[in-house]
């Protein structure tokens, strides 16, 4: 079987590992002689976003980068497009399997669904119903024309037949993303601004901002950030920015315990999420990243496509309403933040199903 697989920016790496580490011990297991090829589109090219991931997550050296770089949504996407054609057309493949819900994503699946390849999406079904998010687009777009759907939830396979998928090509497999975070849990670091700032245990806030609706407004996340830190006045932030992030807060003064830093490599990020007080964040991964760690999540968006993170989990979804974030801090600092569990099969087997199931086609 030869399988391509794609990773292009930062939240697909973390999901691509697993995938990649179970195919090597099932190689070597069983000889199921699964061919793969990796492919980095080169949406995130920064070292900070990309290769410290690889080197963190054990992946090996892509066999291509596309070096897309970045560009408006249109621009990107069809680089994408048009790049990843000749590596197809120079290394055919059986099937196609992508991750999660980046522009690498949905552009992949466009070219090789067109050129009659078997297209797998990993984190199939996950839906905010919200389509000014670009991330909906994609994940919507990706589903409507791939052919095997892997899903971290029931819930994402029941939307997925809502919108007419066989439910024979749906696996609920779990989080391949959870695969990461478990199997890295003993090798995490402590990263050196631990120190510098004289941080402790569950004393401090983790703090992401990068979704354009909170950082393209410069008055808006002036406005969020100036009330975060008035919130959280008793504690500091340490907050890792994103370089549109970054771009933005050179025209913006912080309070004093907000503390930006460079993005953090993944095993020190980790090792932030798991000894916060709390989290406030507006990524996607970081709302199951946490509830599987039990650390309380404040996801500061008004939608989230991973509801289980909520009704299972350490997540609550308190939106940019100045109302809604101070009675969400009041809740924490009185010690009444729900506890949460981990969802059904967030065991860090979800990549050992995938690969079974390829096994099986
Ligand atoms: C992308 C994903 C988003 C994910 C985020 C995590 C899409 C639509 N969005 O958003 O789902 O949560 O990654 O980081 O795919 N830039 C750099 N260095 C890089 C890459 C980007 O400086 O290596 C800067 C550039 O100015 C670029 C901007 O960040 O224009 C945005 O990058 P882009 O890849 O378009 O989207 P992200 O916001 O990173």
């Amino acid at each position: 079987m030869k399988i391509t697989l794609v990773a292009g920016a930062r939240p697909n790496f973390m999901k691509i590992a697993p995938i990649i580490h179970a195919i090597k011990k099932s190689n070597a297991a069983h000889n199921s002689g699964i061919e793969y090829r990796l492919i980095h589109t080169g949406q995130h090219y920064d070292q900070k976003l990309s290769q410290y991931f690889f080197d963190d997550l054990n992946i090996p050296h892509p066999d291509a980068n596309l070096e897309v770089g970045s560009g408006s949504h249109a621009v990107q996407t069809a680089k994408i497009m048009i790049a990843f054609e000749q590596e197809l057309l120079a290394n055919p493949c059986d099937y196609l399997l992508v991750v999660g819900d980046v522009n690498s994503t949905l552009a992949c699946t466009l070219v090789a669904k067109k050129m009659g390849i078997t297209v797998i999406h990993v984190e199939a079904g996950l839906r905010s119903y919200d389509l000014s998010m670009p991330e909906e687009i994609n994940r919507m777009a990706t589903d409507a024309i791939a052919d095997i759907f892997f899903t971290t939830t029931p819930e994402a396979g029941y939307k997925l037949t809502k919108m007419g998928c066989d439910t024979d090509r749906i696996y609920f497999v779990g989080n391949v993303m959870i695969d990461s975070l478990i199997s890295n849990l003993q090798r995490l670091q402590q990263p050196s601004v631990w120190k510098d700032l004289n941080l402790k245990g569950g004393d401090y806030y983790l703090m992401t901002l990068h979704r354009p609706s909170n950082v393209d407004e410069e008055k808006n996340l002036q406005q969020l950030i100036a009330l975060l830190g008035e919130q959280a006045a008793d504690k500091p932030i340490l907050f890792p920015a994103h370089p549109r992030t970054q771009k933005q807060l050179q025209a913006i003064g912080l309070p004093d315990n907000v503390h930006m830093v460079e993005p953090m490599r993944y095993l020190e990020f980790i090792y932030m999420v798991k000894n916060a007080f709390a989290v406030l964040t507006d990524s996607g991964g970081i709302q199951e990243e946490t509830t599987y760690l039990g650390v309380p999540c404040f996801t500061l968006r008004e939608n989230t496509e991973r509801p289980e993170t909520i009704t299972v989990g350490t997540n609550e979804l308190i939106g940019t309403n100045p109302d809604h974030i101070i009675k969400a801090f009041k809740i924490l600092k009185s010690g009444n933040w729900k506890k949460g569990k981990i969802p059904l099969l967030w065991d860090g087997h979800a990549s050992n199903r995938i690969v079974e199931e390829l096994l099986g086609m």
